[in-house]
């Protein structure tokens, strides 16, 4: 036998090494794979993406790296936006300027690209108490400036993983620009881009500065109508530097008198009301109630007056009179409830709506001032709770 190694039993060593390395490396990956927890989270969002992608007509994913198909599932297109400014209220001023200062700017640059001036603002601050309209606003823009929507959930950016972040940060982006004209919302901006503090965490400051970096590549690029808009109730809280990104500064305050009276108005709209309802009254009775409060006043009138029609009928029902708003007779209704009660018959049991079907013999009457009185008794209340 000799000491040295024949030709052939080389080759066959360097198969059995290289088998070994493939082998392993495959197995390696599909360990990392198993192992990793953000892959059921990954799959889901690649699905809504998949999902978003066709509804907005795009024939392929194959454009798209994985990072840029997990913001696509935030991705909403203009078609799908269900607000427009028909539901917004008492905000006149303000959508004024949002459709000169955002709207037509967009539309404009499509058919003049040459002025570099008349270019929306790349940034877009919607600031004021909380319930007041601001994600209406920035939904309601985005529709009727025809551009795609990314609602960016600031959970999105927050990986576990180390650079996940920043790779995601940068995908918000270069997503945006692959589908502009498009909008990126992040409500409650604060949250995620708040003042930067010696006490950041190193990723969180790194994903910070990838998206301010991506935001500047924006800002540089004169063609690109990619707009960050964001919502907040603390403005102050924002780090500065994002403040300076977003010159375009809205301010929506608490309604007043006349814009509570509007909001009223518009959330009422298609509710029978009776003739003793005054909403220039409700309006002044009202005095410091964000929109979302009026929303919620009305919400529980409408409660209290269904209350009182479920319980008269639940008496009617007591005293026989279930099928009365059938256009039955009494007689004939006692004589079918008796004899259900007494024979439980199933054809008997037939006649007699069932499940939902039981609601629509229901009285419901018109909304009338003492259900709003009610209702308001019951919020001032609670808010003097949280208030104290
Ligand atoms: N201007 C408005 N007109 C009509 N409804 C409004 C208006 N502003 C707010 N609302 C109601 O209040 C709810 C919350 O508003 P939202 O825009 O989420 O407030 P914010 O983002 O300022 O906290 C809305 O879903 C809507 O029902
Ligand atoms: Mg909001």
């Amino acid at each position: 036998m000799s000491d040295t190694l024949t030709q052939r039993e080389l080759g066959l060593l360097i198969i059995r090494f290289s088998l070994i390395t493939v082998v392993s490396f495959v197995a390696f990956k599909w360990m990392l794979h198993k192992i990793d927890p953000t892959k059921k989270q990954k799959e889901e969002a690649k699905k809504k993406a998949l999902a978003n992608l066709k509804r907005l007509g795009m024939k392929t994913d194959t454009d798209l790296n994985d990072h840029e198909m997990m913001v696509a599932a935030n991705l909403v297109g203009p078609n799908d936006i269900p607000v427009s400014w028909d539901d917004v209220a008492g905000l006149d001023n303000i959508i004024e300027e949002l459709k000169y200062s955002v709207i037509y700017p967009i539309k404009l640059m499509r058919a003049r690209p040459e002025s570099r001036l008349t270019r929306p603002p790349k940034g877009v601050l919607l600031h004021g108490p909380p319930g007041c309209g601001k994600t209406l606003l920035a939904k309601a823009t985005a529709r009727e400036a025809g551009t795609n929507f990314i609602n960016l959930e600031v959970s999105l950016l927050t990986d576990k993983w180390y650079g996940e972040s920043q790779k995601i940060a940068a995908a918000v982006f270069t997503l945006a620009t692959k589908l502009q004209p498009c909008i990126i919302f992040i409500d409650e901006i604060d949250s995620f881009l708040r003042s930067r503090t010696t006490q950041d965490h190193e990723a969180t400051a790194m994903m910070k500065a990838q998206f301010m970096s991506f935001w500047d590549g924006l800002l540089t690029d004169p063609n690109c109508t990619v707009i960050v808009m964001g919502a907040t109730n603390r403005a102050s809280d924002i780090d500065a530097a994002i403040l300076r990104r977003m010159p375009t500064v809205f301010f929506i305050d608490y309604p007043s008198t006349t814009q509570r009276q509007k909001v009223l108005g518009l959330t009422l709209k298609g509710e029978q009301l009776a003739s003793d309802v005054s909403l220039d009254v409700l309006a002044t009775k009202t005095d410091g109630f964000s929109c979302s409060d009026l929303y919620e006043l009305c919400r529980k009138a409408v409660s209290t007056r269904n209350q009182k029609a479920f319980q008269s009928y639940v008496k009617s029902q007591e005293n026989g009179g279930i099928f009365d708003s059938r256009n039955q007779s009494k007689e004939d209704s006692s004589k079918d409830l008796s004899s259900s009660q007494s024979s439980k018959s199933p054809s008997s049991k037939s006649e007699r709506p069932s499940g939902d079907a039981e609601f629509v013999n229901i009285r419901i009457s018109p909304l009338c001032m003492e259900d709003f009185e009610k209702s308001l008794v019951k919020m001032k209340a609670a808010r003097s709770i949280f208030q104290s």
